[in-house]
């Protein structure tokens, strides 16, 4: 049986990633171009000079490195323009004592936010000077095929976690390279499951150290020097 899923062009995990041209704090770019064989990672921001966006972007930049070793681009998102991120990335270094250099897109008039469901329903105080509904704290996790592999949604109130978006991007690389799916909490050098698709004879093959907790439920070290 399969479930008819409605083709009304809302992103869902799988969809391919839209492509756009934008003007970004580093100059005018074209999605997919930019994004070349890497992994991207895409963050929107309510609005520029705020105070919990300034901390995330601060938090990004200096997790840059660790997005840059697992082959990850990142690029953020908020409805000002780019004299607007410009100043304000200035801001962000100054108080986070970040080094921000990737691209924050300049989407004033919300068009990337609209390709992407960047806009919410439930925050009436969520606007700009102008009443215009700003972005939400969206992030997706886009893979070298420009698929969608992951959908986060915070409100305006709420800052994320870029250990987490680092954890989810570990996992997928991880799960895209080994037939294993990664448990609740797993950071990489934790166990992992072996793929529900994997026979137990060829488990033993490729995971000699697997054990069975029960039948649906295969735990195995990787060692990732053997594989
Ligand atoms: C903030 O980043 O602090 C923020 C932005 C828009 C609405 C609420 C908070």
């Amino acid at each position: 049986m399969s479930i008819p899923v409605p083709t009304n062009g809302t992103l869902r995990l799988g969809s391919k990633a839209p492509d756009f041209t934008a003007e970004t704090s580093n100059g005018p770019i074209s999605f997919h171009e930019y994004l070349g064989d890497s992994w991207a990672v895409l963050f929107s921001h309510p609005d520029d000079f705020t105070p919990v966006c300034t901390t995330e972007l601060g938090a990004f930049a200096k997790l840059e490195p660790e997005f840059s070793k697992r082959g990850v681009k990142l690029i953020g998102l908020s409805a000002n323009d780019t004299t607007s991120h410009k100043a304000w990335i200035k801001d962000i270094d100054e108080i986070t004592g970040s080094k921000l250099t990737f691209p924050i897109i300049a989407d004033q008039n919300r068009e990337i936010a609209l390709k992407f469901d960047m806009i919410d329903f439930q925050d009436a105080t969520n606007l700009d000077d102008k009443g215009v509904q700003l972005t939400i704290r969206s992030v997706f996790i886009i893979d070298p095929k420009k698929t969608i592999r992951l959908i986060l949604s915070y409100p305006a109130s709420t800052g994320r976690n870029t250990a987490e978006v680092l954890r989810v991007v570990d996992s997928l690389q991880t799960g895209d390279k080994y037939r294993i799916t990664t448990p609740i909490n797993w950071v990489p050098g934790d166990d992992v499951i072996v793929h529900p698709t994997v026979s137990n004879e060829l488990a033993k093959e490729i995971f000699p150290k697997f054990r069975i907790i029960k039948p649906y439920l295969r735990l195995t070290p990787l060692d990732l020097s053997d594989k």
